[in-house]
């Protein structure tokens, strides 16, 4: 689908865009210096690390404003952009501010991304980003910065992408894999064989299988050389699922899990059984990176119902210290292989 960023049309939203976005395209920078860090660190063979500098904490540091005159590595023409998230192209009043944000590490500085070095070094890969919007923010700013140094592309979905091309010239292919809780779900009604969750006065929900992965990226783990997962609790909050009129219900091994857990251990369990379930198909070498966080794109509300997406700058510290924690009652720790960066 091609889509036309200057017309947007009348019924669609046309501010939908944030501050996200300009995360998003930020962070990737890190993202990208992760990857050649560790790819060097497992093939010293291969072309030599884009950067030098001393590896760091990338997770430890904070958004600065940018003062350097640096060009952008895309902008509001590229076509894989969404129409409603295109900030630029849809004229929102601080569209360009926005760009002059970076993430600053503590403790050492973060390089710019190179997209042509970046081509080279993945050459015969393959990348998938599996997640909710935050990593399809991640894709397309990926994608759109390294169309702009090689056009020729061909627009393909592998198995289960919502999006996906291939970079002719470098043979490398990039997809996105859209999940909103990584496993799969459905909606749930009390049955009158009466089964542990009808005992306990359960009516109806979503029934949330932990072990099982959601069909849009059941086959990614074969297919991509490196996987960027990614899923927000906002995902896993009252916001999305009522706890009243559509709990989340985990079933486990096709049964209910008894006691019900809550959404913040349920997540737990969750990822603990997709990263097995990696591990077991492809081995526990799989490059893995895991995302955990990001703004709502809309605040006060959803884009029709009063929300605006007028954030004029990185959450701060103890915004983020606040969505992480209030929601999420446990502390998910994740430690696989130290395969799992967590971000
Ligand atoms: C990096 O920093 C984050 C945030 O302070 C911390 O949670 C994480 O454990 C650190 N990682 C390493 C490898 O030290
Ligand atoms: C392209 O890359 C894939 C791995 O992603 C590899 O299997 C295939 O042989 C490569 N094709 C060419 C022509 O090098």
């Amino acid at each position: 689908m091609v889509l036309k960023l200057a017309t947007p049309t009348p019924t669609t939203p046309t501010r939908r865009c944030s501050l996200i976005f300009l995360l998003s395209v930020l962070f990737l920078v890190s993202l990208l210096y992760s990857l050649s860090f560790r790819f060097t660190s497992q093939s010293p063979d291969q072309a030599p690390p884009l950067v030098r500098t001393a590896p760091c904490n990338y997770s430890e540091g904070k958004w600065v404003r940018d003062r350097r005159a640096i060009k952008p590595r895309y902008d509001q023409s590229c076509k894989e952009i969404y129409k409603g998230w295109n900030c630029i192209a849809n004229a929102k009043s601080n569209g360009q501010d926005l760009l002059r944000w970076r993430w600053q590490p503590s403790g050492c500085d973060l390089p710019l991304a190179d997209p042509i070095s970046f081509l080279e070094r993945y050459r015969n890969t393959n990348i998938g980003f599996v997640g909710d919007s935050l990593n399809r923010n991640m894709y397309l700013s990926l994608v759109c910065m390294l169309r702009r140094e090689s056009s020729e592309v061909r627009k393909w979905r592998p198995a289960g992408a919502d999006r996906g091309l291939t970079f002719m010239r470098y043979n490398l292919t990039v997809a996105y894999h859209r999940t909103f809780l990584l496993v799969h779900y459905g909606s749930w009604s009390a049955t009158s064989n009466g089964g542990a969750l009808e005992s306990l006065g359960y009516k109806q929900g979503y029934r949330i299988d932990v072990d099982m992965p959601d069909p849009k990226w059941t086959e990614a783990p074969k297919f991509h050389h490196i996987l960027v997962l990614n899923t927000g609790h906002w995902w896993w909050a009252p916001s999305k699922f009522d706890p009243i009129q559509s709990p989340m219900l985990f079933f486990q091994n096709g049964t209910p899990v008894i006691p019900p857990l809550t959404p913040p251990l349920g997540m737990e369990l969750a990822l603990k059984h997709m990263l097995m379930y990696i591990e077991n198909l492809v081995g526990p070498e799989k490059l893995l990176f895991f995302r955990t966080q990001s703004p709502r794109h809309f605040e006060g509300g959803e884009w029709n119902a009063g929300g605006s997406c007028r954030r004029e700058q990185p959450l701060s510290i103890e915004q983020v210290y606040w969505i992480l924690w209030t929601p999420c009652t446990s502390n998910t720790k994740l430690k696989w292989n130290s395969k799992v960066v967590i971000s």
